[in-house]
C-alpha cells in the first residue's frame, strides 16, 4: 500500500521543534503560533483590500511622522489582539506606536517574551496590490516576570533574539522564520487555511546577480554605495557583471527574493536619512537575525547589525543584508571611502 507523504503544517512543525529548546515549556510556541493567527487575518484582508473600504488613508500619523494606512492599523490591532488573548507576551514594540504597548491582563504579566513588530512593511505598495509584509522578533524579557515590562526588555541586541520571522502577502502568503536553528519557510494554502512547509532549511546563496537599492537618491549616496554601483554595473561575465537591479520598496519582498536567488540589499545612508531609514528592532534586526541562519550577513556597512547596542525602541540604521561575498565587497568599498 502507498503511504501518502502528508503536508507538515507551522502548527506541527513547532511541536516538533520544542524540543530544540530544553528548558522551554512550550511558551515560544505558543507565541509562534499566535502570530501564524494573526497573520492568516491579515492575508485575508490583504486578499479583499481592493473590495472592502481599507485600502488609502487612516487619517493619521505614526510617531515617525509618516502616514498610516488603513490596512497599517488593521494589521498592528490584529497582531496586538492576537499576543494579548494568547498570554505569552508581556509587550510589544510597534511601528505603528509611539511607546511599547504593555498587555497588562492576568495572565501575560507573567510571560516571559516581548515582540517587536513591523505589521505592515511596504505600506506604499498596499494601493497598488504589490507584495507587502509583516515582520516580527522575540525577546525573553530582561525585567522579572509578573512586573511590568519596560524599554529595556526591548532595547537588546539583536544577538540576544530567540525567534525572528517575516510574513511575505505576495503571488502567495509565506511565513519564514528562525529559532536559531536554522530557517524554515512555510507557504499558507488557502483552501485549508494553514501554512504548510515549502521550504524547508532555507539557504542564501553566498553570490547573486541582483542589487536591490533606491537607486534614484544615487545623488545622496555616500561615495562607497556610489562606486559599489559603479561596480555591479562593470561589464564582467566572469562574476555575472552588471547584476540586474530589483527595487519593490518593500524591505520584506525584497530581501526574501535575494534570499531565494542570491543578491543585496542596501539602504544606505543619505542626506535626508543620515542613520537610513530603516528600524533596527522591528526590520533590521529580526531580517540580520533570519539572513545569518541562511548564511548571509547584515551590516551598517561598517558592523555587524545584531552586534548594536540599541538606545531607542524606533532607532534607525543603515542596512547592507543579502549574500555574503555581496555584502562583504560592498563593505570593502564603504571602507575603502570612510
Ligand atoms: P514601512 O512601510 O514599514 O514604513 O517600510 C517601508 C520601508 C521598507 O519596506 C522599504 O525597503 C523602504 O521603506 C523603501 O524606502 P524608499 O521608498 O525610501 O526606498
Ligand atoms: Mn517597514
Ligand atoms: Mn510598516
Amino acid at each position: 500500500m502507498n503511504i501518502i507523504k502528508g503536508v507538515r503544517t507551522l502548527g506541527q512543525f513547532i511541536i516538533e521543534r520544542q524540543s530544540d529548546f530544553p528548558y522551554a515549556k512550550g511558551e515560544l510556541s505558543r507565541l509562534l503560533r499566535d502570530i501564524g493567527i494573526a497573520t492568516k487575518i491579515v492575508h485575508r484582508e490583504v486578499n479583499k483590500a481592493g473590495l472592502v473600504d481599507i485600502l488609502g488613508d487612516a487619517g493619521s500619523n505614526n510617531i515617525q511622522g509618516e502616514e498610516q494606512k488603513k490596512l497599517d492599523v488593521f494589521a498592528n490591532d490584529q497582531f496586538i489582539a492576537a499576543l494579548a488573548s494568547g498570554g505569552e507576551c508581556a509587550a510589544i514594540a510597534s511601528e505603528e506606536n509611539d511607546e511599547i504597548i504593555h498587555i497588562a491582563n492576568s495572565v501575560s504579566k507573567n510571560a516571559k517574551y516581548v515582540v517587536c513588530m513591523d505589521p505592515l512593511d511596504g505600506s506604499s505598495n498596499i494601493d497598488v496590490n504589490v507584495s507587502i509584509g509583516t515582520i516580527f522578533s522575540i525577546y525573553r524579557r530582561l525585567t522579572q516576570v509578573g512586573t511590568v515590562a519596560t524599554d529595556a526588555d526591548f532595547l537588546q541586541k539583536g544577538t540576544q533574539q530567540v525567534a525572528a520571522g517575516y510574513v511575505i502577502y505576495g503571488s502567495s502568503t509565506m511565513l519564514v522564520y528562525t529559532t536559531g536553528r536554522g530557517v524554515n519557510g512555510f507557504t499558507l494554502d488557502p483552501s485549508i487555511g494553514e501554512f504548510c512547509l515549502s521550504h524547508p532549511d532555507l539557504k542564501m546563496p553566498n553570490d547573486g546577480a541582483l542589487y536591490s537599492i533606491n537607486q534614484g537618491n544615487f545623488v545622496h549616496f555616500p561615495e562607497g554605495v556610489k562606486d559599489y554601483i559603479r561596480y555591479v554595473q562593470e561589464d564582467d561575465s566572469a562574476t555575472n557583471r552588471p547584476y540586474s537591479l530589483r527595487y519593490i520598496g518593500s524591505l520584506v519582498a525584497d530581501f526574501h527574493r535575494n534570499m531565494l536567488k542570491g543578491g543585496i540589499f542596501i539602504y544606505p545612508p543619505t542626506i535626508k536619512s543620515p542613520k537610513g531609514k530603516l528600524r533596527l528592532l522591528y526590520e533590521c534586526n529580526p531580517l540580520a537575525f533570519i539572513a545569518e541562519q541562511a548564511g548571509g550577513i547584515a551590516t551598517t556597512g561598517f558592523d555587524r547589525i545584531m552586534d548594536m547596542q540599541p538606545t531607542a525602541i524606533h532607532q534607525r540604521t543603515t542596512l547592507f543584508i543579502g549574500s555574503r561575498n555581496m555584502v562583504q565587497k560592498a563593505m570593502g568599498y564603504m571602507q575603502e571611502k570612510a
